[in-house]
């Protein structure tokens, strides 16, 4: 029965042409994207920016889920509906965050460990109550000369597991969020490389955590160059430096996979996304759960004014209907 419910749970998040909205960022990352735009971050702000997202005319045509963050799945709108009962009445599924963030790992600098482990348990349990039907944990790996050890890749895919598994207990399906970061110099072969040898050992300790990748979705980055590297490979090397390195690491069995944006912009976001799905021949489905590329422009377009909604939610629409049509190598 729950293997049943996380299976068709999974499986709706990458229906045909439809991808996540990533609207989980934390207090700090919320700040930031709101100093852009010159607003504060009052709760009142957030929840109608939110608010202004979610309940987007036709936005489930291309969403299929919303990932939220701990507030938002608390919070009512101002018509007194909560949030995520207006999500389900849009026909997207609620999701949450549920790690407390990358904290810094002892004994290595400059690395992170992601931590919320401790009470997990309850929470999903609350969450789940809550009306979320699944969940997302980020690891976070920096690629620098020394960076990442072997010791941050092993306790990121350890803390990895030990969600996925708890939140598969509750009946919640684990998006499995392993991030090799954009920042530095490093080559599109060093990307790769390490992209390779985090999802290895991502997938080895879901394994020995007896985790049911049926019911698991995968949110790698994409193979790229570095932000600051002074060549910068082209849309069809990343689709298929990507695409390969999946094939390499991830069990056909996954049933889909739905990157993150991670800094790169819109456009090029969507652009490689749909790069890959027009190579065919993929064993799982490939699609998006974007943050930055779907959120910068409605987020600019609504810049915190009540009179700007429809604006917003036009540029919202657009971003998300590009990405869907990405999602089945549509896009023109
Ligand atoms: P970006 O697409 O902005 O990277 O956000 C996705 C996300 O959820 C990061 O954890």
């Amino acid at each position: 029965m729950t293997s049943a419910k996380l299976a068709e749970t999974a499986n709706a998040l990458v229906a045909d042409g439809k991808g996540i909205l990533a609207a989980d960022e934390s207090s700090p990352t919320i700040k930031k994207r709101f100093d852009g735009i010159k607003i504060a971050s009052t709760e009142e702000n957030r929840r109608d920016y939110r608010d202004m997202l979610f309940s987007t005319p036709k936005a489930n045509r291309y969403i299929s889920g919303a990932i939220l963050y701990d507030e938002t799945i608390r919070q009512k709108a101002a018509d007194g509906k909560t949030l995520v009962a207006k999500l389900k009445s849009a026909g997207i599924i609620p999701g949450i965050k549920v790690d407390m963030g990358a904290k810094p790992l002892a004994g290595h600098p400059d690395e992170t460990v992601t931590e919320g482990l401790d009470g997990l348990r309850d929470r999903l349990k609350e969450y789940a109550k809550l009306g979320a039907r699944f969940t997302k944990w980020r690891g976070v790996y920096r690629i620098s000369d020394a960076a990442p050890s072997p010791a941050c890749v092993i306790a990121n895919a350890h803390a990895l597991a030990r969600y996925a598994a708890l939140a598969q207990e509750a009946g919640l399906v684990p998006i499995v969020e392993p991030e090799v970061l954009m920042d530095g110099d490093h080559t599109i072969d060093v990307c790769e490389e390490v992209t390779e040898e985090v999802l290895r050992s991502v997938y080895a300790e879901l394994a020995n955590q007896n985790v049911w990748l049926e019911g698991t979705l995968l949110k790698p980055n994409m193979v790229i160059s570095g932000k600051d590297c002074p060549e910068q490979a082209g849309v069809a090397e990343v689709a298929e430096r990507t695409v390969r390195c999946l094939k390499r690491t991830v069990p056909a069995v996954v049933p889909g996979i739905v990157f993150l944006s991670g800094g790169q912009n819109d456009e090029l976001a969507t652009e490689h996304l749909d790069a890959m799905n027009k190579l065919g021949n993929l064993p799982w489905k490939l699609s998006f759960s974007y943050g930055r590329a779907l959120q910068a422009a409605p987020l600019k377009a609504w810049s915190g004014k009540a009179k700007n909604l429809a604006a917003g939610q036009a540029a919202f629409l657009e971003r998300a209907k590009a990405n869907s049509e990405a999602a089945t190598g549509r896009y023109a």
